[in-house]
């Protein structure tokens, strides 16, 4: 016996067997939107990134761009160096930003929910619910390369090294360019929703809940700890949104710095 649709349908008692469907999928909604979309809103931000990374006007008194921060060659003007630090010498020649390139990127490569995103965007694997993947198996995360997005947790701890630097480089974008602080510019203004935004989508981070309360049998006996997870799981729900609010804010707060840099912008307040 059949459905209309050509599956075949269990008789009573008769051994379960998973549908035979020969058409790729049944679906007639548009489910190709969203992994469409995913995947020009990555990949815009991934072109963005490699100009941004190569790009030399990083730093303008009092702002430095987060795609470059921290700072922490020589080739790195005297103000822009993170703390005045320069542990990497001359002999490094590459962009300062590749130095530190590696903790935000691996957080969010190996993000869960960028992890959904590029899966279905890039690698159509499945592309949506019900529609079947072009590839002929399917050993999820259980073998390389794969099963090193396991070491997630390990990129949480790197991003929020890199939070806390922006928070910092946030604090300097008080000051005018003689020091004084007071400063506040639209440089300023961009700076800081972008480290809100930052800080809101590392805490609300999977690993970040489950390294607050994950485990614990008692949350009576913890409370410090309820009380953190809570505000987690809260943060948690908004995780997909927070991730893209995160991507524009520092994408839009990058390139802003460097067109003030380049002069491009250049108006009283920026
Ligand atoms: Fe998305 Fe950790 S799960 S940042």
């Amino acid at each position: 016996t059949q459905t209309t649709a050509g599956r075949p349908i269990n008789e009573p008692g008769q051994r379960k067997q998973r549908a035979q469907i020969t058409a790729r999928t049944l679906r007639t909604d548009r489910w190709w939107l969203a992994p469409a979309i995913t995947f020009a809103a990555l990949a815009s931000f991934l072109v963005y990134g490699f100009w941004a990374i190569f790009d030399k006007s990083y730093f303008v008194e009092p702002y430095i761009a987060p795609f470059s921060s921290p700072c922490l060659a020589t080739s790195c003007p005297e103000g822009a160096r993170f703390l005045g630090l320069a542990p990497f010498g001359d002999w490094w020649t590459l962009p300062p930003g590749i130095l530190i390139l590696g903790l935000p990127a691996g957080f969010r490569l190996t993000c869960y929910y960028y992890r959904k995103g590029y899966y279905r965007a890039f690698w159509l694997s499945p592309p949506a619910c019900s529609v079947a993947e072009p590839h002929k198996k399917y050993t999820g995360e259980t073998r390389l390369p794969l099963i090193l997005q396991n070491i997630h947790r390990y990129f949480f701890y790197g991003a929020i090294l890199i939070a806390l630097v922006l928070t910092w480089d946030a604090v300097l974008a008080l000051r005018d360019a003689n020091g004084n602080w007071g400063h506040v510019g639209l440089g300023t203004v961009i700076l800081w929703i972008n480290v809100v935004l930052i800080w809101a989508y590392t805490l609300s981070c999977h690993s970040c809940r489950h390294i607050t309360a994950g485990r614990l049998n008692h949350f009576s006996k913890h409370p410090v700890r309820y009380k953190m997870w809570t505000f987690v799981s809260k943060l948690n729900r908004r995780h997909m949104l927070l991730a893209w609010l995160s991507m524009y804010s520092v994408m839009i707060a990058d390139l802003y710095v460097r067109l003030v840099a380049k002069g491009i912008v250049n108006f009283p307040f920026a």
